[in-house]
């Protein structure tokens, strides 16, 4: 037997430590909580994403009282940018969130189904997607969506 160690690297953030790039990013993710449709968890997720062209696409969650036809602020974005946009690699993706009362204190993590299709749009692009996650307590900053997602499976299991 041998033991597979798989190592992630998380940098964190005190939130004025970031770009201006970043900083504008955070509060466009912010800013798109506003447009979340959550009359069922009162959780409402907004997300930024910079396109490799400078266009900065948003969206946040979308419920449905059968609940699971909603769909998360990470897939509205990235199906919407790869819609409009569809030449187009997503280089950040910031992700922010809050409940009734205000944004959440740690950093927000994405569910395993929005992992998946960051992992996707990251391989048919053939580039590294940059994640901010926010949190009022800190951010964090992953390199690549396929960190947040090891032993992960696309396109290249299903090959012989
Ligand atoms: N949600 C997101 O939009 N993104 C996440 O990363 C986590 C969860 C949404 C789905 C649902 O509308 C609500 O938050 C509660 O799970």
């Amino acid at each position: 037997m041998k033991n597979l160690k798989i190592t992630t690297v998380i940098k964190t953030y005190p939130s004025d430590e970031l770009s201006k790039t970043d900083q504008e990013l955070v509060t466009a993710a912010k800013e798109a909580t506003k447009s979340s449709y959550a009359p069922y968890s009162r959780f409402s997720v907004g997300v930024a994403a910079l396109l490799k062209n400078g266009v900065v696409v948003t969206g946040s969650n979308q419920e449905n009282a059968a609940y699971p036809s909603g769909i998360c602020a990470e897939r509205t974005t990235l199906f919407y940018a790869n819609s409009q946009y569809p030449d187009q690699p997503v280089d950040t993706l910031v992700i922010a969130a809050r409940t009734e009362k205000d944004f959440i204190e740690s950093p927000i993590p994405p569910c395993g189904a929005c992992r998946q299709v960051m992992l996707e749009t990251e391989a048919r692009y053939k580039h590294p997607i940059r994640i901010l996650l926010y949190g009022k307590k800190e951010i964090y900053e992953i390199d690549r969506a396929s960190d947040l997602l090891p032993i992960s499976f696309d396109g290249a299991a299903m090959e012989v």
